[in-house]
């Protein structure tokens, strides 16, 4: 097996480029369908989700605009709870379709609040597309309408995922070493 080590910690494959791939152009298919007509965008949640999102764009084919917000709630590899936003949203959104994209949804606490904030500012519609979910994690309601994969409670990193700083560069998507 292809381990490698970031920091302190080694890690193992678990989802490979190619079925990544293959799960974001589905998502990118599905969102090109229901927005026919439509000119959504696409708020890109940094860092995480830079990569997921640049790949998502490519097989969305319908006229599409994309920007970026920062927030932040991991400390390490532990969840805080507590949600910063770093970068705020520079676009006006009022009546516009709306897909907020994230790399991974955990306790949903980061999806919830970035949820809130931006329907306050009145979108036609808003929906969630997270290459990954860990159900077992969720502390909140959330409808995450297009997801890549459900994972276990299992810390990853690789493909725009990082543990403290280190690990977005890979391709292929990793998990902490089982002992
Ligand atoms: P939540 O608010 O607990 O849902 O956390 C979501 C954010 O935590 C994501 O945008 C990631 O930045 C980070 N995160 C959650 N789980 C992982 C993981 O397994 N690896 C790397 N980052 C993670």
């Amino acid at each position: 097996m292809n381990y490698i080590t970031v920091h302190d910690k080694t890690f193992q494959p678990f989802i490979y480029e190619a079925e990544i791939q293959i799960a974001v152009s589905k998502i990118g298919e599905r969102i090109a369908q229901d927005y026919a007509g439509k000119h959504p965008l696409f708020i890109g949640v940094l860092n995480g989700a830079f990569m997921f999102c640049s790949d998502l764009l490519k097989s969305v084919d319908v006229p599409c605009e994309v920007t970026f917000v920062r927030l932040s709630s991991y400390d390490g590899i532990t969840s805080t709870g507590e949600v910063r936003s770093i970068v705020s949203l520079q676009e006006d959104i009022e009546g516009r379709d709306v897909i907020l994209v994230e790399d991974i949804v955990d306790t949903g606490l980061t999806m919830q609040k970035a949820m809130a904030s931006l329907s306050e500012l009145k979108p036609s519609s808003l929906e969630i597309a997270s290459l990954l979910v860990k159900p077992d994690c969720l502390q909140c309601e959330l409808d995450i309408k297009y997801k890549g994969f459900e994972i276990p409670e299992k810390f990853v990193v690789g493909y725009g995922l990082d543990y403290d700083g280190l690990g977005r560069n890979f391709k292929d998507i990793y998990q902490l070493k089982q002992e």
